[in-house]
């Protein structure tokens, strides 16, 4: 009840990275694996769990691995200025970037498919709202993205669609 009564979007943030058991906390809480059979924090269309998440920070960019639950690095450089056209993207220490991989959405539709992806987005930016609301950071989900910067930034393939993306960081005093 706590989290959800502090739940909110802001968009300032102190410059000071995550530390890494929180990072690493919070990664679980979006969309890590809470059951033996591989399901995950937040729900997907037919367990599709198309959904990557990005993760992009002052070094660089990466990818949640849930399975080992750890970074993949994707770029050795920081792309957040490539992330967004508000200034949020670029000044908070993580935004996380939600990419839907279509190749794993069956044969559905692309309708289907477009709105799959968007809500089951939208499950883990939750998560990542109220993780931040129970930890005291602050966060905005945002879908003013720059999709083609993103897009060549990340080296993304032409069946991943960028469904939203997240700033996260501790809120300015
Ligand atoms: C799908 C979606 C897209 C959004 N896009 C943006 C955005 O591009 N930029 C932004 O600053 N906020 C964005 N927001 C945050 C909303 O502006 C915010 O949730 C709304 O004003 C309500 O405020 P609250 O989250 O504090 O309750 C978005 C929210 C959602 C759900």
């Amino acid at each position: 009840m706590e989290a959800l009564a502090r739940r909110r979007s802001s968009r300032e943030f102190q410059r000071k990275p995550l530390p890494p058991p929180v990072l690493s906390n919070l990664l679980w809480a979006a969309w890590g694996i809470n059951r033996p059979d591989g399901h995950r924090t937040a729900p997907s269309a037919r367990n599709w769990q198309e959904i990557d998440v990005y993760v992009a920070t002052a070094d660089g960019l990466y990818v949640y691995d849930a399975k080992a639950h750890g970074l993949q690095r994707v770029v050795a450089r920081d792309v957040r200025a490539q992330i967004g056209v508000q200034p949020h993207s670029r000044e908070a220490p993580l935004t996380l970037v939600y990419v839907a991989d279509e190749q794993k959405m069956g044969g559905a539709d692309e309708e289907s498919r477009r709105s799959y992806a968007a809500a089951d987005a939208a499950f883990i930016a939750q998560n990542v709202y109220l993780f931040c609301a129970s930890e005291g950071l602050a966060s905005v989900v945002f879908a003013m993205i720059d999709r083609p910067a993103f897009a060549q930034a990340a080296g993304l393939k032409a069946q991943q669609r960028i469904a939203l993306a997240q700033s996260v960081g501790y809120p300015k005093p």
